[in-house]
């Protein structure tokens, strides 16, 4: 296994020096004082002034921050170095106090103490890792009674199709590890980078047993047919400022979203 983070380490380095001066993250106008998360999660988490928030798999720590700027005391982690190493100069630049952490997020246990009211991971997240019980353990851990883990995620669906968007390729369920050969990034399709990466489908039903095995209630999963980042090859931009995949128009479901409360 240690071979596939590695790897995706690696990986992850390399993007994110691509996309620290993507118009994909506009970085420049985050530093003016833009928000970079979206809409589905600014409604569904809700206020979080004054909140303990740790972010897993937070890349380079501009939803962190953002979060931080609506009052949140922060907490991110990332396998990346590249990216936790930005997300600090960010802080620093920025004069928002945060904390982040680089490490494998199954090991931040051993590298991070106490408890979060909330615990937040977003878009992109749950596909590198090859197993869920084991990350719900973590989830479970940092989550404190009655506070709530929230994920907003890219739908399992999305990720049945191929790169191109055209058939279903993938399977649905966890069908073991997917190798793949990558050049560029989503955040910059012509970035000059080639490297390999190894992910997991995760359906549905596997990601909300995993929370429910360790100790979570459900209190909502909701299903979007569009994504508020056009990330995916053939999207088309709709009235509403999101992207859809061209011929596939709120036809699928593209991303979700869900809250699970910590029972006391
Ligand atoms: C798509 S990004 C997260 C997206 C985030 N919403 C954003 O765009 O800023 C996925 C992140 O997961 C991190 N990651 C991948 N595998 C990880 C692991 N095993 N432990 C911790 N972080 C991991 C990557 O380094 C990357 O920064």
């Amino acid at each position: 296994m240690d071979h596939y983070f590695e790897a995706n380490r690696q990986g992850w380095n390399l993007r994110t020096e691509a996309h620290k001066s993507s118009a994909f993250y506009n970085v420049e106008g985050w530093k003016k004082g833009a928000t970079s998360l979206n809409e589905i999660e600014l409604r569904e988490v809700g206020d979080v002034s004054g909140k303990k928030l740790l972010h897993l798999q937070c890349h380079f720590g501009q939803d962190t921050l953002s979060w931080a700027r609506l009052g949140a005391r922060v907490t991110g982690c990332d396998l990346s170095d590249n990216a936790i190493d930005y997300a600090r100069q960010l802080a620093r630049e920025s004069r928002i106090k945060a904390r982040f952490i680089r490490c494998n997020v199954y090991d931040l246990p051993q590298h991070l103490k106490g408890k979060f009211d909330v615990v937040f991971a977003s878009y992109g997240v749950v596909g590198w890792l090859p197993d869920l019980d084991a990350w719900a353990a973590v989830v479970a851990h940092f989550v404190k009674k009655g506070g709530f883990f929230y994920l907003a995620e890219f739908h399992p669906v999305v990720w049945m199709l191929d790169e191109k968007m055209e058939f279903i390729k993938y399977a649905y369920h966890n069908a073991g590890v997917i190798e793949s050969e990558q050049t560029g990034t989503y955040a910059d399709r012509h970035a000059g980078i080639e490297y390999t990466e190894y992910g997991w489908n995760h359906s549905l039903s596997e990601v909300i047993n995993c929370l429910l095995r360790h100790g979570f209630q459900l209190e909502f999963l909701n299903e979007y047919p569009y994504s508020p980042y056009d990330c995916f090859d053939k999207t088309v931009r709709g009235s509403d400022g999101n992207y859809r995949i061209q011929g596939l128009e709120d036809k699928i479901p593209m991303v979700y979203s869900l809250k699970a409360i910590k029972k006391g």
